[in-house]
């Protein structure tokens, strides 16, 4: 276990404060140059040719199929796409809870076989022990660190106080919100300093304005610490907002990618923005057709 990062409290959150506004005239797509399955050295998630499928009552489902990526030390990479096309099975091979049935899944260059603490999740839902206290949840992950309970608390709190929950940090989980109880969950992926965050679309369950304030947290967490994050989404804003690049899935592999520039925070009243959500979504529409008329 290394030492905790440096002290979380009060230094988190002026990293976004510039009035700089998303440009995204010069977006550029790189659709070509990017779906290769060249291996750079600086990725952290590898995925090369990955096919994965289940049996649905006697008929063979294919859920990733010849699917290639690469996400890079230190981006925060989204998936965009259409109920089915295999999001959350990519997130679950990244994590090791499944295993491809053809090509290989790597962090860094270790083969994945199975999960791992350099690997954290945040679920939708948050999935917290319901009779431990929000610092007593985060404090769990470090269990197995060989930290003694005070040290792990310690931490906890600290890790808690950077997603603005230093407060509740004492409440349990039916005291909580859910906005706070997902900033629990993701404090507990924090804490574990992972290598590679994975979140599954986890602020689908919240109201929009707990939504942007969850959206406005992780950009400032991810420009303080630059975790390899991969997140799920189904809101093309939501990527929009917090992405260095949007991955788009459509039959079972990542079609197309598009790389936003990565000024911060953005604007989602600007033209630029609106027309690359439009941009986005018609790519996700054309998607839908194609493999309608497969
Ligand atoms: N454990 C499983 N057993 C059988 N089929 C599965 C299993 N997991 C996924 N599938 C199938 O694989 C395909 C891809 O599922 P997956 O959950 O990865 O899609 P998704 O893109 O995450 O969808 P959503 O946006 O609805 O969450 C679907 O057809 C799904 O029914
Ligand atoms: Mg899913």
């Amino acid at each position: 276990m290394k030492p905790p990062r440096q002290s979380f409290i009060s230094q988190v959150f002026d990293l976004v404060s510039s009035k700089e506004t998303l440009e995204i005239s010069n977006l550029k797509s790189f659709k070509d140059q990017r779906l290769s399955t060249a291996i750079s050295s600086n990725s952290d998630v590898i995925l090369e040719d990955v096919t994965k499928y289940y049996f649905q009552d006697g008929n063979l489902v294919y859920a990733l199929q010849g699917c290639s990526l690469e996400i890079h030390s230190g981006e925060l990479f989204s998936l965009l796409g259409p109920s089915g096309t295999g999001k959350t099975t990519l997130l679950g091979l990244v994590a090791g809870f499944e295993h491809p049935d053809m090509g290989v899944v790597k962090v860094g260059q270790d083969k994945i076989v199975e999960p791992g603490p350099d690997r954290a999740i945040v679920f939708q839902s948050p999935t917290l022990f319901p009779w431990l206290s929000g610092v007593d949840n985060v404090a769990e992950a470090l269990r197995f660190t060989g930290l003694g309970r005070l040290e792990r608390r310690k931490i906890a709190v600290e890790q808690l106080s950077e997603v603005g929950l230093a407060d509740a940090a004492a409440r349990r989980p039916h005291k909580m919100s859910g906005g706070m109880q997902q900033r629990v969950g993701i404090a507990r992926a924090l804490v574990m300093q992972p290598r590679v965050l994975i979140m599954d679309e986890p602020f689908a369950a919240l109201d929009s304005y707990v939504r942007q304030e969850m959206q406005e947290l992780i950009v400032k967490i991810w420009l303080r610490h630059k975790i390899t994050t991969l997140f799920v989404t189904h809101s093309i804003e939501e990527a929009l907002l917090i992405s260095s690049r949007i991955g788009i899935m459509s039959g079972g592999k990542v079609t197309e990618i598009f790389e936003i520039p990565s000024k911060y925070p953005r604007d989602p009243t600007t033209n630029s923005f609106n027309n690359l959500r439009r941009e986005i979504g018609r790519y996700i529409e054309a998607g839908v057709r194609a493999e309608r008329n497969k």
